[in-house]
Protein backbone atom coordinates (compact mmCIF):
# COMPACT_ATOMS: atom_id res chain seq x y z
CA UNK A 1 0.00 0.00 0.00
CA UNK A 2 1.38 3.19 -0.87
CA UNK A 3 1.34 6.46 1.52
CA UNK A 4 -1.32 7.95 0.15
CA UNK A 5 -3.51 4.97 0.42
CA UNK A 6 -2.70 4.44 3.93
CA UNK A 7 -3.62 7.86 4.77
CA UNK A 8 -6.98 7.36 3.08
CA UNK A 9 -7.48 4.51 4.86
CA UNK A 10 -6.78 5.81 8.20
CA UNK A 11 -8.86 8.89 7.79
CA UNK A 12 -11.98 8.72 8.66
CA UNK A 13 -13.71 10.99 6.60
CA UNK A 14 -17.14 11.81 8.07
CA UNK A 15 -14.91 12.81 10.99
CA UNK A 16 -12.83 15.19 8.64
CA UNK A 17 -15.66 17.03 6.92
CA UNK A 18 -17.56 17.33 10.43
CA UNK A 19 -14.86 19.43 10.98
CA UNK A 20 -16.04 22.34 8.64
CA UNK A 21 -19.95 20.67 8.00
CA UNK A 22 -22.53 20.10 10.05
CA UNK A 23 -23.37 16.29 8.98
CA UNK A 24 -26.36 14.33 9.48
CA UNK A 25 -27.11 10.33 9.59
CA UNK A 26 -28.94 9.87 6.33
CA UNK A 27 -29.53 5.64 6.46
CA UNK A 28 -25.76 4.38 5.77
CA UNK A 29 -24.54 8.07 4.65
CA UNK A 30 -24.43 11.09 6.06
CA UNK A 31 -25.49 14.62 4.25
CA UNK A 32 -25.57 18.18 5.15
CA UNK A 33 -25.19 21.50 3.68
CA UNK A 34 -22.74 22.02 0.80
CA UNK A 35 -19.81 24.04 1.94
CA UNK A 36 -18.91 25.12 -1.97
CA UNK A 37 -22.03 26.49 -2.93
CA UNK A 38 -24.88 28.38 -1.26
CA UNK A 39 -28.15 26.21 -0.80
CA UNK A 40 -30.87 25.57 1.83
CA UNK A 41 -31.57 21.39 1.52
CA UNK A 42 -28.87 19.36 2.08
CA UNK A 43 -27.03 17.96 -0.95
CA UNK A 44 -23.95 17.43 0.10
CA UNK A 45 -23.32 13.49 1.05
CA UNK A 46 -20.73 11.57 2.52
CA UNK A 47 -20.31 7.97 2.18
CA UNK A 48 -18.62 6.34 4.95
CA UNK A 49 -18.43 3.50 3.25
CA UNK A 50 -16.59 4.55 -0.04
CA UNK A 51 -14.71 7.01 1.99
CA UNK A 52 -15.82 9.97 -0.75
CA UNK A 53 -17.96 12.81 -0.84
CA UNK A 54 -20.44 14.52 -3.18
CA UNK A 55 -22.45 17.17 -3.82
CA UNK A 56 -25.27 16.79 -5.82
CA UNK A 57 -26.10 20.72 -6.36
CA UNK A 58 -22.50 21.97 -7.57
CA UNK A 59 -21.55 18.22 -8.97
CA UNK A 60 -18.34 18.53 -6.57
CA UNK A 61 -16.72 15.52 -5.47
CA UNK A 62 -13.98 13.51 -4.25
CA UNK A 63 -12.08 12.02 -1.19
CA UNK A 64 -10.09 13.33 1.88
CA UNK A 65 -7.59 14.86 0.23
CA UNK A 66 -9.89 16.43 -2.56
CA UNK A 67 -12.18 18.28 0.58
CA UNK A 68 -9.75 19.64 2.37
CA UNK A 69 -8.01 21.00 -0.92
CA UNK A 70 -11.06 22.37 -1.86
CA UNK A 71 -11.89 23.52 1.83
CA UNK A 72 -8.44 25.61 2.66
CA UNK A 73 -7.80 26.24 -0.56
CA UNK A 74 -4.54 24.39 -0.75
CA UNK A 75 -2.76 22.31 -3.42
CA UNK A 76 -2.24 18.46 -2.44
CA UNK A 77 1.23 18.50 -1.22
CA UNK A 78 -0.17 20.50 1.82
CA UNK A 79 -3.31 18.31 2.58
CA UNK A 80 -1.43 15.53 2.25
CA UNK A 81 1.10 16.44 4.69
CA UNK A 82 -2.06 17.80 7.23
CA UNK A 83 -3.58 14.72 6.85
CA UNK A 84 -0.52 12.26 7.18
CA UNK A 85 -0.25 14.22 10.32
CA UNK A 86 -3.35 13.80 11.78
CA UNK A 87 -2.99 9.70 10.63
CA UNK A 88 0.24 9.48 12.13
CA UNK A 89 1.83 8.44 9.08
CA UNK A 90 5.16 9.82 8.59
CA UNK A 91 5.93 10.56 4.92
CA UNK A 92 8.93 9.14 3.49
CA UNK A 93 9.12 11.15 0.12
CA UNK A 94 7.36 14.13 -1.01
CA UNK A 95 8.56 16.32 -3.44
CA UNK A 96 6.01 19.91 -3.58
CA UNK A 97 5.37 21.66 -6.19
CA UNK A 98 6.78 24.27 -7.62
CA UNK A 99 4.00 26.64 -6.58
CA UNK A 100 3.54 24.86 -3.23
CA UNK A 101 7.08 25.32 -2.52
CA UNK A 102 7.27 29.01 -3.33
CA UNK A 103 3.70 29.49 -0.89
CA UNK A 104 5.74 27.76 1.62
CA UNK A 105 8.77 29.95 1.56
CA UNK A 106 6.35 33.01 1.75
CA UNK A 107 5.03 31.76 4.55
CA UNK A 108 8.77 31.25 6.31
CA UNK A 109 9.43 34.29 5.02
CA UNK A 110 6.55 36.08 6.63
CA UNK A 111 7.16 34.04 9.71
CA UNK A 112 10.84 35.55 10.58
CA UNK A 113 9.73 38.77 9.61
CA UNK A 114 7.01 38.46 12.17
CA UNK A 115 9.40 37.21 14.40
CA UNK A 116 11.96 40.11 13.46
CA UNK A 117 9.06 42.71 13.90
CA UNK A 118 8.33 41.50 17.65
CA UNK A 119 11.88 41.53 18.49
CA UNK A 120 12.15 44.77 18.04
CA UNK A 121 9.18 45.72 19.51
CA UNK A 122 9.36 43.97 22.72
CA UNK A 123 13.40 43.63 23.75
CA UNK A 124 15.26 46.36 21.43
CA UNK A 125 15.86 49.82 22.38
CA UNK A 126 14.60 50.61 18.59
CA UNK A 127 11.15 49.70 19.90
CA UNK A 128 10.39 51.93 23.13
CA UNK A 129 8.42 54.39 21.16
CA UNK A 130 6.42 51.72 19.68
CA UNK A 131 6.22 50.08 23.04
CA UNK A 132 5.05 52.99 24.93
CA UNK A 133 2.62 53.86 21.98
CA UNK A 134 0.80 50.19 21.83
CA UNK A 135 0.78 50.08 26.22
CA UNK A 136 -0.43 53.68 26.28
CA UNK A 137 -3.21 52.46 24.22
CA UNK A 138 -4.59 49.93 26.79
CA UNK A 139 -2.74 47.50 24.91
CA UNK A 140 -1.43 44.37 27.57
CA UNK A 141 1.92 42.75 27.68
CA UNK A 142 0.11 38.94 27.36
CA UNK A 143 -1.43 40.31 23.98
CA UNK A 144 1.70 41.83 22.70
CA UNK A 145 2.73 37.68 22.70
CA UNK A 146 -0.57 36.44 21.93
CA UNK A 147 -0.69 38.55 18.63
CA UNK A 148 2.79 38.81 17.48
CA UNK A 149 2.55 42.50 17.47
CA UNK A 150 6.00 44.11 16.47
CA UNK A 151 7.34 47.11 15.19
CA UNK A 152 9.15 48.24 12.07
CA UNK A 153 12.34 49.94 12.54
CA UNK A 154 12.39 53.69 10.71
CA UNK A 155 15.03 52.62 8.04
CA UNK A 156 14.58 51.80 4.50
CA UNK A 157 16.21 48.71 4.70
CA UNK A 158 15.90 47.47 8.31
CA UNK A 159 14.13 44.30 7.11
CA UNK A 160 16.49 43.72 4.19
CA UNK A 161 19.18 43.32 6.01
CA UNK A 162 18.12 40.59 8.79
CA UNK A 163 16.27 38.49 6.11
CA UNK A 164 18.31 39.17 2.77
CA UNK A 165 21.68 39.44 5.07
CA UNK A 166 21.57 37.25 7.78
CA UNK A 167 19.34 34.60 6.54
CA UNK A 168 20.15 34.72 3.28
CA UNK A 169 16.86 34.99 1.27
CA UNK A 170 16.40 36.24 -1.95
CA UNK A 171 15.31 39.71 -2.41
CA UNK A 172 12.95 38.49 -4.65
CA UNK A 173 11.10 36.29 -2.47
CA UNK A 174 10.40 39.49 -0.06
CA UNK A 175 8.94 41.52 -2.61
CA UNK A 176 7.12 38.65 -3.52
CA UNK A 177 5.61 38.93 -0.15
CA UNK A 178 4.81 42.16 -0.14
CA UNK A 179 7.25 43.06 2.31
CA UNK A 180 9.79 45.38 0.31
CA UNK A 181 8.58 47.52 -2.88
CA UNK A 182 11.14 47.74 -5.94
CA UNK A 183 13.09 51.27 -5.88
CA UNK A 184 13.89 53.73 -8.95
CA UNK A 185 17.25 52.31 -9.25
CA UNK A 186 17.75 49.15 -10.65
CA UNK A 187 18.17 46.56 -8.33
CA UNK A 188 17.19 48.47 -5.62
CA UNK A 189 14.25 47.66 -3.00
CA UNK A 190 12.84 49.35 0.15
CA UNK A 191 11.32 48.43 3.02
CA UNK A 192 7.27 48.22 2.67
CA UNK A 193 6.77 48.80 6.42
CA UNK A 194 8.53 51.56 8.07
CA UNK A 195 8.35 53.21 11.67
CA UNK A 196 4.89 51.49 12.82
CA UNK A 197 3.49 49.17 15.06
CA UNK A 198 3.02 45.91 13.24
CA UNK A 199 0.01 43.40 13.53
CA UNK A 200 1.21 39.86 11.75
CA UNK A 201 -1.93 38.68 9.70
CA UNK A 202 -2.64 35.08 10.19
CA UNK A 203 -4.99 32.66 8.49
CA UNK A 204 -7.19 30.19 10.40
CA UNK A 205 -4.75 27.64 10.64
CA UNK A 206 -1.70 30.14 11.67
CA UNK A 207 0.42 30.71 8.55
CA UNK A 208 1.24 34.71 8.46
CA UNK A 209 -0.09 35.64 5.05
CA UNK A 210 0.85 39.49 5.34
CA UNK A 211 1.05 42.80 7.90
CA UNK A 212 -1.47 45.52 9.00
CA UNK A 213 1.53 48.47 10.05
CA UNK A 214 0.12 51.27 11.96
CA UNK A 215 1.32 54.85 12.25
CA UNK A 216 2.77 55.94 15.66
CA UNK A 217 2.68 59.45 14.87
CA UNK A 218 -1.18 60.96 14.74
CA UNK A 219 -0.15 64.18 12.80
CA UNK A 220 1.59 62.36 10.03
CA UNK A 221 0.46 62.61 6.66
CA UNK A 222 0.78 59.23 5.49
CA UNK A 223 -2.00 56.49 5.38
CA UNK A 224 -2.86 55.55 9.05
CA UNK A 225 -2.40 52.03 8.11
CA UNK A 226 -0.75 50.36 5.55
CA UNK A 227 -1.19 46.59 4.53
CA UNK A 228 0.38 44.07 2.33
CA UNK A 229 -0.68 43.97 -1.46
CA UNK A 230 -2.40 40.70 -2.82
CA UNK A 231 0.75 38.51 -2.73
CA UNK A 232 -0.35 34.38 -3.51
CA UNK A 233 -0.42 33.65 0.03
CA UNK A 234 -2.29 37.19 1.27
CA UNK A 235 -5.84 37.63 -0.01
CA UNK A 236 -7.16 40.46 2.13
CA UNK A 237 -11.45 39.56 0.61
CA UNK A 238 -10.55 36.62 2.85
CA UNK A 239 -8.94 37.93 6.20
CA UNK A 240 -10.52 37.59 9.47
CA UNK A 241 -8.24 39.13 12.25
CA UNK A 242 -7.14 36.70 14.31
CA UNK A 243 -9.13 33.98 13.82
CA UNK A 244 -6.47 32.04 13.95
CA UNK A 245 -7.15 32.26 18.10
CA UNK A 246 -10.45 33.17 18.31
CA UNK A 247 -11.79 30.25 15.88
CA UNK A 248 -12.64 27.82 18.78
CA UNK A 249 -14.86 30.68 21.06
CA UNK A 250 -16.70 31.54 17.89
CA UNK A 251 -17.46 27.61 17.37
CA UNK A 252 -18.40 27.52 21.24
CA UNK A 253 -20.93 30.03 21.23
CA UNK A 254 -21.87 29.98 17.73
CA UNK A 255 -21.70 33.19 17.05
CA UNK A 256 -19.05 36.00 15.96
CA UNK A 257 -18.49 39.37 16.83
CA UNK A 258 -17.60 41.38 13.73
CA UNK A 259 -15.65 44.58 14.43
CA UNK A 260 -13.57 46.93 11.98
CA UNK A 261 -10.08 47.06 13.14
CA UNK A 262 -7.63 44.96 14.96
CA UNK A 263 -7.48 47.07 17.59
CA UNK A 264 -10.95 46.42 17.76
CA UNK A 265 -10.63 42.97 18.11
CA UNK A 266 -7.70 42.65 20.51
CA UNK A 267 -9.50 45.32 22.43
CA UNK A 268 -12.50 43.29 23.16
CA UNK A 269 -10.67 39.99 23.46
CA UNK A 270 -8.72 41.84 26.44
CA UNK A 271 -12.03 42.06 28.15
CA UNK A 272 -13.08 38.52 27.33
CA UNK A 273 -15.52 39.22 24.37
CA UNK A 274 -12.92 36.34 22.66
CA UNK A 275 -15.09 35.10 19.76
CA UNK A 276 -14.24 38.01 17.95
CA UNK A 277 -13.16 39.11 14.37
CA UNK A 278 -11.92 42.19 12.49
CA UNK A 279 -12.96 42.69 8.71
CA UNK A 280 -9.90 45.49 8.26
CA UNK A 281 -12.52 48.22 7.41
CA UNK A 282 -14.49 46.90 4.74
CA UNK A 283 -17.60 45.14 4.14
CA UNK A 284 -17.66 41.64 5.11
CA UNK A 285 -17.32 39.54 1.39
CA UNK A 286 -18.34 36.19 0.67
CA UNK A 287 -15.45 35.00 1.04
CA UNK A 288 -15.29 35.56 4.65
CA UNK A 289 -18.87 34.70 4.94
CA UNK A 290 -18.04 30.94 3.81
CA UNK A 291 -15.34 30.66 6.33
CA UNK A 292 -17.08 31.79 9.29
CA UNK A 293 -19.77 29.99 8.37
CA UNK A 294 -17.77 26.89 9.13
CA UNK A 295 -17.61 28.06 12.68
CA UNK A 296 -21.24 29.56 13.74
CA UNK A 297 -24.77 30.82 12.74
CA UNK A 298 -25.06 34.05 14.03
CA UNK A 299 -23.10 37.57 13.79
CA UNK A 300 -23.06 40.48 15.75
CA UNK A 301 -21.47 43.23 13.76
CA UNK A 302 -20.21 45.60 16.06
CA UNK A 303 -18.85 48.27 13.85
CA UNK A 304 -17.54 52.24 13.86
CA UNK A 305 -20.72 54.00 15.15
CA UNK A 306 -20.05 56.15 11.93
CA UNK A 307 -20.61 52.72 9.28
CA UNK A 308 -22.84 50.49 10.41
CA UNK A 309 -25.56 52.23 8.45
CA UNK A 310 -23.46 53.14 5.05
CA UNK A 311 -23.52 51.31 1.67
CA UNK A 312 -20.77 49.38 2.25
CA UNK A 313 -21.47 48.16 5.11
CA UNK A 314 -25.09 47.14 3.75
CA UNK A 315 -23.12 45.13 0.69
CA UNK A 316 -21.86 42.86 3.60
CA UNK A 317 -25.35 42.67 5.30
CA UNK A 318 -26.95 41.11 2.12
CA UNK A 319 -23.97 38.44 1.47
CA UNK A 320 -24.41 37.90 4.93
CA UNK A 321 -27.88 37.31 4.79
CA UNK A 322 -27.71 35.33 1.95
CA UNK A 323 -25.06 33.00 3.67
CA UNK A 324 -27.94 32.71 6.30
CA UNK A 325 -26.35 33.67 9.04
CA UNK A 326 -28.83 35.29 11.71
CA UNK A 327 -27.66 39.18 11.88
CA UNK A 328 -27.68 41.50 15.03
CA UNK A 329 -26.21 44.84 15.22
CA UNK A 330 -24.74 46.66 18.16
CA UNK A 331 -25.02 50.67 18.64
CA UNK A 332 -22.28 52.10 20.31
CA UNK A 333 -23.41 55.51 20.92
CA UNK A 334 -21.08 56.25 23.47
CA UNK A 335 -18.00 55.32 22.34
CA UNK A 336 -16.34 55.88 18.47
CA UNK A 337 -15.82 52.62 18.16
CA UNK A 338 -15.81 48.80 20.37
CA UNK A 339 -11.89 49.42 21.19
CA UNK A 340 -12.73 52.62 22.67
CA UNK A 341 -15.73 51.21 24.74
CA UNK A 342 -13.84 48.23 25.70
CA UNK A 343 -10.88 50.30 26.81
CA UNK A 344 -13.14 52.41 28.39
CA UNK A 345 -16.60 50.78 29.94
CA UNK A 346 -15.96 46.94 28.86
CA UNK A 347 -19.07 46.26 30.69
CA UNK A 348 -21.44 48.69 28.48
CA UNK A 349 -19.82 46.81 25.82
CA UNK A 350 -20.87 43.47 26.89
CA UNK A 351 -24.12 45.00 27.44
CA UNK A 352 -24.38 46.02 24.28
CA UNK A 353 -23.52 42.95 22.49
CA UNK A 354 -25.78 40.67 24.76
CA UNK A 355 -28.82 43.21 23.65
CA UNK A 356 -27.84 43.44 20.13
CA UNK A 357 -30.74 44.55 17.77
CA UNK A 358 -31.83 42.42 14.77
CA UNK A 359 -30.49 44.01 11.89
CA UNK A 360 -33.63 44.87 10.07
CA UNK A 361 -35.43 46.45 13.48
CA UNK A 362 -31.76 48.27 13.28
CA UNK A 363 -32.41 49.40 9.67
CA UNK A 364 -35.71 50.55 10.36
CA UNK A 365 -34.97 52.54 13.74
CA UNK A 366 -32.33 54.02 12.18
CA UNK A 367 -33.77 55.71 8.97
CA UNK A 368 -36.74 56.62 11.35
CA UNK A 369 -34.10 58.63 13.74
CA UNK A 370 -32.89 60.12 10.75
CA UNK A 371 -36.37 60.86 8.72
CA UNK A 372 -38.55 61.22 11.39
CA UNK A 373 -41.50 59.21 9.66
CA UNK A 374 -44.47 62.07 10.29
CA UNK A 375 -44.99 63.57 7.12
CA UNK A 376 -45.81 62.28 3.72
CA UNK A 377 -42.59 62.94 2.16
CA UNK A 378 -41.13 62.12 5.11
CA UNK A 379 -42.48 58.63 4.91
CA UNK A 380 -41.63 58.71 1.28
CA UNK A 381 -37.94 59.27 1.83
CA UNK A 382 -38.00 56.05 4.72
CA UNK A 383 -39.76 53.54 2.52
CA UNK A 384 -37.22 54.25 -0.26
CA UNK A 385 -34.28 53.88 1.99
CA UNK A 386 -35.91 50.40 3.59
CA UNK A 387 -37.76 48.95 1.25
CA UNK A 388 -35.07 47.62 -1.18
CA UNK A 389 -33.37 46.49 2.05
CA UNK A 390 -36.22 44.28 3.22
CA UNK A 391 -37.31 43.10 -0.28
CA UNK A 392 -33.78 41.13 -0.45
CA UNK A 393 -34.13 39.17 2.78
CA UNK A 394 -34.21 35.42 1.60
CA UNK A 395 -36.67 34.16 4.29
CA UNK A 396 -39.92 34.80 3.32
CA UNK A 397 -41.77 34.27 6.59
CA UNK A 398 -38.59 37.32 8.10
CA UNK A 399 -39.59 39.21 5.24
CA UNK A 400 -43.23 39.34 5.87
CA UNK A 401 -42.42 40.04 9.78
CA UNK A 402 -40.30 43.30 8.49
CA UNK A 403 -42.72 44.32 6.34
CA UNK A 404 -46.03 43.99 8.80
CA UNK A 405 -42.80 46.10 11.17
CA UNK A 406 -42.38 48.75 8.99
CA UNK A 407 -45.92 49.37 7.29
CA UNK A 408 -47.28 49.79 11.35
CA UNK A 409 -44.48 52.10 11.70
CA UNK A 410 -45.30 54.18 9.00
CA UNK A 411 -49.24 53.94 9.81
CA UNK A 412 -49.28 52.67 5.64
CA UNK A 413 -50.82 49.63 4.41
CA UNK A 414 -48.95 46.81 3.88
CA UNK A 415 -50.08 46.34 0.96
CA UNK A 416 -48.90 49.25 -0.64
CA UNK A 417 -45.39 48.08 0.73
CA UNK A 418 -45.53 44.81 -0.66
CA UNK A 419 -45.99 46.70 -3.89
CA UNK A 420 -43.28 48.74 -3.61
CA UNK A 421 -41.19 45.76 -2.69
CA UNK A 422 -42.32 44.06 -5.94
CA UNK A 423 -41.60 47.04 -7.99
CA UNK A 424 -37.84 47.04 -6.88
CA UNK A 425 -37.28 44.14 -8.03
CA UNK A 426 -38.93 44.97 -11.57
CA UNK A 427 -36.31 47.55 -11.75
CA UNK A 428 -33.65 45.80 -11.05
CA UNK A 429 -31.85 43.94 -13.75
CA UNK A 430 -32.43 40.50 -13.60
CA UNK A 431 -29.29 38.60 -12.35
CA UNK A 432 -29.80 35.05 -13.77
CA UNK A 433 -29.57 32.62 -10.42
CA UNK A 434 -25.94 31.43 -10.40
CA UNK A 435 -27.42 28.37 -11.99
CA UNK A 436 -25.84 24.91 -11.47
CA UNK A 437 -26.14 22.75 -14.55
CA UNK A 438 -28.83 20.86 -14.20
CA UNK A 439 -28.36 17.01 -15.55
CA UNK A 440 -31.56 15.37 -16.79
CA UNK A 441 -31.25 11.73 -16.62
CA UNK A 442 -33.56 9.66 -18.51
CA UNK A 443 -35.88 7.57 -16.72
CA UNK A 444 -34.15 4.38 -17.54
CA UNK A 445 -31.07 6.05 -15.46
CA UNK A 446 -32.69 6.75 -12.95
CA UNK A 447 -34.45 3.64 -12.31
CA UNK A 448 -31.25 1.40 -13.15
CA UNK A 449 -29.11 3.55 -11.02
CA UNK A 450 -32.11 3.19 -7.95
CA UNK A 451 -31.68 -0.45 -8.43
CA UNK A 452 -28.06 -1.10 -8.64
CA UNK A 453 -27.65 1.66 -5.70
CA UNK A 454 -30.51 -0.19 -3.49
CA UNK A 455 -28.39 -3.90 -4.30
CA UNK A 456 -24.82 -2.36 -3.64
CA UNK A 457 -26.11 -0.45 -0.68
CA UNK A 458 -28.73 -3.07 0.84
CA UNK A 459 -25.48 -5.86 0.69
CA UNK A 460 -27.31 -7.53 -2.12
CA UNK A 461 -24.85 -7.25 -4.65
CA UNK A 462 -25.03 -10.98 -5.58
CA UNK A 463 -28.85 -10.07 -7.00
CA UNK A 464 -28.01 -7.96 -9.25
CA UNK A 465 -26.55 -11.42 -11.11
CA UNK A 466 -29.15 -13.24 -11.40
CA UNK A 467 -30.84 -13.65 -14.97
CA UNK A 468 -33.84 -11.69 -14.56
CA UNK A 469 -31.71 -8.64 -12.84
CA UNK A 470 -29.74 -9.00 -15.29
CA UNK A 471 -32.18 -8.82 -18.46
CA UNK A 472 -33.70 -4.91 -17.05
CA UNK A 473 -30.08 -3.69 -17.02
CA UNK A 474 -29.11 -1.20 -20.21
CA UNK A 475 -26.83 1.15 -19.98
CA UNK A 476 -23.67 0.08 -20.96
CA UNK A 477 -21.67 1.42 -17.71
CA UNK A 478 -23.96 -0.89 -15.68
CA UNK A 479 -23.64 -3.93 -17.49
CA UNK A 480 -20.27 -3.43 -17.42
CA UNK A 481 -20.38 -3.27 -14.08
CA UNK A 482 -22.28 -6.25 -13.47
CA UNK A 483 -19.89 -8.09 -15.76
CA UNK A 484 -17.10 -7.22 -13.39
CA UNK A 485 -19.17 -7.90 -10.43
CA UNK A 486 -19.76 -11.70 -12.12
CA UNK A 487 -15.89 -11.88 -12.35
CA UNK A 488 -15.31 -10.22 -9.33
CA UNK A 489 -17.75 -13.80 -7.65
CA UNK A 490 -15.70 -16.20 -9.13
CA UNK A 491 -12.29 -14.96 -7.52
CA UNK A 492 -13.70 -14.06 -4.27
CA UNK A 493 -16.62 -15.74 -2.08
CA UNK A 494 -17.39 -12.26 -0.07
CA UNK A 495 -18.40 -9.33 -1.37
CA UNK A 496 -16.29 -6.25 0.01
CA UNK A 497 -17.15 -2.93 -1.38
CA UNK A 498 -13.41 -1.80 -1.22
CA UNK A 499 -12.22 -5.31 -2.88
CA UNK A 500 -14.77 -4.79 -5.64
CA UNK A 501 -13.43 -1.08 -6.07
CA UNK A 502 -10.16 -1.80 -6.43
CA UNK A 503 -10.73 -4.77 -8.61
CA UNK A 504 -12.97 -2.51 -10.89
CA UNK A 505 -11.06 -0.70 -13.69
CA UNK A 506 -10.37 3.01 -13.46
CA UNK A 507 -13.22 4.12 -15.86
CA UNK A 508 -15.74 2.39 -14.07
CA UNK A 509 -14.61 3.40 -10.74
CA UNK A 510 -16.72 6.67 -10.27
CA UNK A 511 -20.30 5.56 -11.46
CA UNK A 512 -19.63 2.81 -8.75
CA UNK A 513 -18.78 5.37 -6.09
CA UNK A 514 -21.67 7.75 -7.07
CA UNK A 515 -23.99 4.47 -6.35
CA UNK A 516 -23.03 4.52 -2.78
CA UNK A 517 -24.09 8.06 -2.19
CA UNK A 518 -27.42 7.78 -3.65
CA UNK A 519 -29.88 8.83 -0.52
CA UNK A 520 -32.24 6.00 0.61
CA UNK A 521 -32.27 7.38 4.35
CA UNK A 522 -32.33 5.09 7.44
CA UNK A 523 -34.92 2.56 5.49
CA UNK A 524 -32.08 0.91 4.04
CA UNK A 525 -31.25 -0.98 7.11
CA UNK A 526 -34.45 -2.55 7.05
CA UNK A 527 -34.64 -5.82 5.07
CA UNK A 528 -38.11 -6.04 4.06
CA UNK A 529 -38.38 -2.41 3.20
CA UNK A 530 -35.27 -3.23 0.93
CA UNK A 531 -36.57 -6.40 -0.46
CA UNK A 532 -40.28 -4.59 -1.32
CA UNK A 533 -37.91 -1.86 -3.02
CA UNK A 534 -35.99 -4.14 -4.82
CA UNK A 535 -38.63 -5.67 -6.06
CA UNK A 536 -40.66 -2.76 -7.22
CA UNK A 537 -38.14 -1.37 -9.22
CA UNK A 538 -37.46 -4.55 -11.01
CA UNK A 539 -41.00 -4.30 -11.52
CA UNK A 540 -40.71 -0.72 -12.83
CA UNK A 541 -37.75 -1.41 -15.47
CA UNK A 542 -39.82 -4.70 -16.42
CA UNK A 543 -42.60 -1.81 -17.86
CA UNK A 544 -40.30 0.40 -19.18
CA UNK A 545 -38.78 -2.12 -21.01
CA UNK A 546 -42.09 -3.51 -22.33
CA UNK A 547 -42.78 -0.08 -23.12
CA UNK A 548 -39.29 0.48 -25.07
CA UNK A 549 -40.80 -2.39 -26.57
CA UNK A 550 -43.67 -1.82 -27.99
CA UNK A 551 -42.68 1.92 -29.19
CA UNK A 552 -39.94 -0.13 -31.13
CA UNK A 553 -43.07 -2.45 -32.95
CA UNK A 554 -44.99 1.06 -33.35
CA UNK A 555 -42.35 2.56 -35.42
CA UNK A 556 -41.71 -0.88 -37.66
CA UNK A 557 -45.36 -1.49 -38.11
CA UNK A 558 -45.18 2.03 -40.14
CA UNK A 559 -42.66 0.66 -42.56
CA UNK A 560 -43.80 -2.75 -42.74
CA UNK A 561 -44.79 -4.16 -46.21
CA UNK A 562 -46.66 -7.09 -46.26
CA UNK A 563 -49.67 -7.46 -44.53
CA UNK A 564 -48.90 -10.94 -43.13
CA UNK A 565 -45.62 -9.01 -41.45
CA UNK A 566 -48.05 -6.77 -40.01
CA UNK A 567 -50.18 -8.91 -38.65
CA UNK A 568 -47.65 -10.95 -36.74
CA UNK A 569 -45.98 -7.39 -35.47
CA UNK A 570 -49.82 -6.77 -34.00
CA UNK A 571 -49.78 -9.77 -32.52
CA UNK A 572 -46.47 -9.50 -30.30
CA UNK A 573 -48.10 -6.17 -29.34
CA UNK A 574 -50.92 -7.29 -28.21
CA UNK A 575 -48.84 -9.73 -25.83
CA UNK A 576 -46.50 -6.99 -24.82
CA UNK A 577 -49.94 -4.82 -23.74
CA UNK A 578 -51.41 -7.32 -22.12
CA UNK A 579 -48.21 -8.27 -19.79
CA UNK A 580 -48.25 -4.55 -19.57
CA UNK A 581 -51.69 -4.93 -17.77
CA UNK A 582 -50.71 -7.92 -15.43
CA UNK A 583 -47.78 -5.75 -14.44
CA UNK A 584 -49.73 -2.94 -13.84
CA UNK A 585 -51.96 -4.42 -11.70
CA UNK A 586 -49.11 -5.93 -9.21
CA UNK A 587 -47.32 -2.76 -9.13
N1 LIG B 1 -7.64 50.31 7.51
C1 LIG B 1 -6.75 50.06 6.52
N2 LIG B 1 -6.14 51.06 5.84
C2 LIG B 1 -6.41 52.35 6.17
C3 LIG B 1 -7.34 52.62 7.17
C4 LIG B 1 -7.93 51.57 7.83
O1 LIG B 1 -6.48 48.90 6.23
N3 LIG B 1 -5.78 53.32 5.53
C5 LIG B 1 -8.26 49.17 8.20
C6 LIG B 1 -7.44 48.75 9.40
O2 LIG B 1 -7.50 47.38 9.57
C7 LIG B 1 -8.15 49.45 10.53
C8 LIG B 1 -9.58 49.39 10.10
O3 LIG B 1 -9.53 49.55 8.70
O4 LIG B 1 -7.96 48.79 11.75
C9 LIG B 1 -10.48 50.42 10.69
O5 LIG B 1 -9.98 51.71 10.41
P1 LIG B 1 -10.10 52.91 11.42
O6 LIG B 1 -11.44 52.87 12.08
O7 LIG B 1 -9.69 54.12 10.70
O8 LIG B 1 -8.97 52.59 12.45
P2 LIG B 1 -9.03 52.01 13.90
O9 LIG B 1 -9.22 50.56 13.85
O10 LIG B 1 -9.97 52.78 14.73
O11 LIG B 1 -7.55 52.25 14.34
P3 LIG B 1 -7.05 53.21 15.42
O12 LIG B 1 -7.90 52.96 16.63
O13 LIG B 1 -5.64 52.82 15.60
O14 LIG B 1 -7.19 54.60 14.91
MN1 LIG C 1 -9.92 52.91 16.76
Amino acid sequence: MDQIEEIRSKIDLVQLISESVVLTKAGRNFKGLCPFHSEKTPSFMVSPERQIWHCFGCQKGGDAFGFLMEMERIEFGEALRILAKKAGVKLESYRPSKNESEKEKLYEVNHLASEFFHYLLVSHNIGKKALSYILQRGITKGSLEKFKIGYSPPMWEGLQKYLVGKKGYDVLDLEKAGLVIKGQKRDSFYDRFRDRVMFPLFDHRGNVTGFSGRLLDANAKEAKYVNTPETAIYHKSELLYPLQITKEEIKKENTAVVVEGELDAISCFQVGIKNVVAIKGSALTEAQARLLKRFCENLVLSLDSDSAGDMASRRGIEIADKAGFNLKVVTLEKYKDPDEAAQKEPDYLKEQINNAENIYDFFISSAFKRYRGKTAEEKRKIGQELIPILAKIEDEIIKDIYIKRLSEKLEVNEESIILQTKKVFSKAPVTPKQSQPVIQKTRREILEEYLIALAFQGKEAKRLLSEKTRSLINLPVYVKLIEKLEEFFKENKRFSSQFFFNFLPVELRDAYDKLYLVDFGARIEDKQWLEKELEESEKQLETLKIREEIKKLTDQIKSEKSEEEEKKTREKMLLLTRKLATLGKTI
